[in-house]
């Protein structure tokens, strides 16, 4: 067992007296499994059964780029405790345990270290060696720790499989706070063990609420202040397997195959297209549910079979408003996905801009008839969009 950074040397555990304030400290990023309302436990263990969300534990926290490093998994003392002493510590994973406790002892001579308090542990993982051999630093649980940690400034990441479902638990972490974390993905929801749950990843965009703030007072469609701009490759520092499920690299990756591999048509409007057909990857949870924020899926079940062939019906928003619309998913599967042969250089440039954390809109929940919104009960938040690209419309 490595020795116990405690910040004042003095093995006894307690905060940060005596640090030394401008010690350099690593960030981190939360892994978190919750429920709606923020539960992650009862009765000192998870209440759920979630084989791929232990998998995808497994491989967000053990993964590094540089095969030569280890991460780093910081955990408190009962969510050590919580783990089965045959798993511990997590193999391939530098196993930080906090302890405000002196004597607590962990009989394991390799990868466990005891630290003192939080900032001392992202302190030694920022000094040597660790600085050198620990590529990314995870923050996983429980309670106590997140509550400490998972909205701090140090935390730039949140990696949180969302249960969809009420399930009773005694231990409670506080909401990601959306004025400062905005969604970089969301994976198509699974279901197991009878639980239907998904995961996504929130990226730190603001350091303060505070920030957030100063930057609302500007209209939430007004982009023109540069302080609300991303810098994108800020992003990078997320686990690739993170970084390229942003969902724009899906539309990046078919506009890229279109116009590498499409087909040559004619079409309508005499402008020529690529085309690829039947492409069937938008299983995208367009809009979700998080944090009292009302937001739909939906699937989409639309018969044409009584129409005669050619006529399609009243499209788009009629169609939305008319048919039986149930509460689920929405896929979107393109039967002919073309680009216009003069869209092509412009397709390129876009091609070019990487994807941005997306923004946040929330829907007044108190209506409830789709036919009384006004534009008053949408708010967009931290929408940042590219600058114009211009295409000529095929006619
Ligand atoms: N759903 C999930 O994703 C998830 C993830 C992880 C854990 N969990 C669950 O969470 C439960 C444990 O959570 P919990 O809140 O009871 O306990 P915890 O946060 O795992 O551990 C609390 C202990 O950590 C130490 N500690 C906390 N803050 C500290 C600080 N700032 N500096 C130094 N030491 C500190 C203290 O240890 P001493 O008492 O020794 O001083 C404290 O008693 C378990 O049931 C586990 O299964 C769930």
């Amino acid at each position: 067992m490595a020795s116990i950074p405690n910040g004042n040397g003095n093995g006894n555990g307690n905060s940060n007296v005596g640090l030394q304030p401008d010690l350099p400290r690593r960030t981190y990023q939360a892994v978190v499994a919750a429920t709606r309302d923020m539960g992650i436990s009862k009765d000192g263990k998870m209440p759920w059964n979630l084989p791929s969300d232990l998998k995808f534990f497994q491989e967000i926290t053990t993964t590094t780029s540089d095969s030569g490093k280890k991460n780093a998994v910081v955990m408190g003392r009962k969510t050590w405790e919580s783990i089965p002493p045959e798993k511990r510590p997590l193999s391939g994973r530098l196993n930080v345990v906090l302890t405000r406790s002196g004597s607590f002892d962990i009989a394991t001579a390799e990868n466990v270290v005891i630290c003192g308090s939080l900032s001392s542990a992202m302190e030694l993982l920022a000094a040597s060696p660790y600085c050198l051999s620990i590529e990314k630093v995870f923050l996983t649980g429980g309670g106590e720790i997140f509550r400490e940690a998972l909205n701090a400034p140090g935390c730039e990441a949140v990696h949180i499989t969302e249960i969809e479902e009420r399930i009773e638990c005694d231990t409670f972490i506080p909401q990601i706070d959306t004025s400062m974390f905005q969604p970089w993905y969301s994976y198509f929801p699974l279901v197991e063990d009878n639980i239907r749950y998904s995961f996504t990843t929130f990226v730190r965009v603001r350091n303060s609420a505070l920030e957030s703030l100063s930057q609302n007072t500007h209209s939430d469609f007004d982009n023109s202040s540069d302080s609300r701009k991303f810098e994108v490759q800020k992003f990078s520092f997320l686990p690739k397997m993170i970084f390229e499920r942003h969902e724009e690299y899906k539309y990046l990756r078919l506009v890229q195959e279109i116009i590498s591999e499409g087909t040559t048509k004619d079409d309508r409007t005499g402008t020529g297209t690529l085309s690829k057909f039947g492409c069937q990857y938008f299983g995208v949870g367009l809009l979700k549910s998080f944090s009292g924020l009302s937001v739909v899926q939906q699937v989409l079940s639309i018969s044409l079979t009584d129409r005669e062939e050619g006529d399609l019906g009243p499209v788009y928003g009629f169609q939305w408003r008319h048919f039986d619309l149930v509460p689920g998913d929405f896929i979107h599967v393109i039967g002919d996905a073309h680009v216009y042969r003069n869209h092509v250089r412009p397709l390129q440039e876009q091609l070019q801009n990487h994807p941005k954390p997306f923004p946040i809109l929330k829907i007044n929940p108190k209506k409830k008839d789709i036919d009384s919104f006004v534009a008053a009960d949408f708010n967009l938040i931290g929408y940042d969009p590219h600058q114009k690209i211009e295409m000529k419309m095929a006619v």
